[in-house]
């Protein structure tokens, strides 16, 4: 595995090869669910390529980029044994210049949902990965469904912009308790972890009324909201798989979403019906 820190250096290789190259982008820190978005990667594709970037422009004032995990030793090593060809470590003076050229979130879309709480966050989510597409010009890229709305409005603004892309959307991976795995988990006390196993719960719940027949979305998210009882919830929604409100739910066009906060560390979860 090669690793690479230079934004030039990278180019030389994407813009020479002939090569397929699948490209998953990530913060670091990785888990189980980055490695299955790299194992795809590597099944799909003759050259992959990962990038580990904690992206300063999509945390906002008052969140953890300063404490977000960081692991380089072991995500270099887990990157090594899942096959990954090419290891991007740029620092952010790679990245970033002064007085940018920037991109905007779709002024709906990208603020509803998470981008609601978290105003601008979607901006330098999509910025980053539009230039991290632009050195490493994937065949395929693979995300997680975990981060559903990120997935999706990637997907947009590789329509909207006409980039030659694949955007793959893979399965969320969780731990054997039903945790979604995320780096920020973390973050959690064991008692915290415990609170958060509700998160879930509450996803299977709302999945067991629907498999009973029970479409109505009013009805689901009080079942959900009482199987999270105590629990911050910031939200519970209900939209299709192009983020629109639902009025019901519609069978292979519905995303169950929920963020929580359990003391000081915000989750999400979803579940694709
Ligand atoms: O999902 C993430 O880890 C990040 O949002 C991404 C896509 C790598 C952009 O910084």
């Amino acid at each position: 595995m090669k690793i690479i820190t230079d934004k030039q250096e990278l180019q030389n290789i994407t813009k020479n090869t002939t090569q397929t190259i699948g490209f998953v982008p990530t913060m670091g820190a990785l888990h189980e669910g980055h490695i299955s978005l790299i194992k795809k990667a590597r099944e799909e594709n003759e050259l992959v390529i990962v990038s580990i970037f904690v992206n300063p422009t999509q945390f906002l004032a008052g969140e953890d980029f300063d404490k977000y995990p960081k692991k380089d030793v072991a995500d270099k090593k887990i990157c090594e044994l899942a096959g990954v060809d090419i290891l991007f470590m740029p620092n952010i003076s790679m990245m970033y210049g002064i007085d940018e050229v920037t991109i905007k979130a779709p002024q709906t879309r990208g603020f509803i949902l998470d981008g609601f709480k978290r105003p601008g966050h979607f901006d330098g989510v999509l910025q980053i990965v539009l230039k991290l597409f632009n050195l490493v010009q994937p065949t395929n890229a693979y995300f997680g469904r975990k981060d559903a709305q990120q997935v999706i409005l990637i997907k947009q603004m590789v329509e909207n912009l006409f980039l030659p892309i694949n955007v793959i959307d893979c399965p969320l991976i969780r731990d054997n308790d039903g945790l979604a795995l995320s780096s920020r988990n973390a973050y959690l006390t064991s008692e915290e972890k415990t609170e958060a196993l509700k998160i879930s719960k509450s996803l299977q719940n709302a999945t067991k009324l629907i498999v009973a027949g029970n479409f109505d979305i009013n009805q689901i998210k009080k079942a959900m909201e009482e199987t999270m009882e105590g629990i911050d919830i910031e939200y519970i929604e209900i939209v299709s798989k192009d983020l629109n409100q639902l009025k019901i739910i519609e069978l292979k066009n519905t995303i169950i979403l929920v963020a929580v906060k359990i003391g000081t560390t915000r989750l999400i979860d979803n579940i694709w019906i």
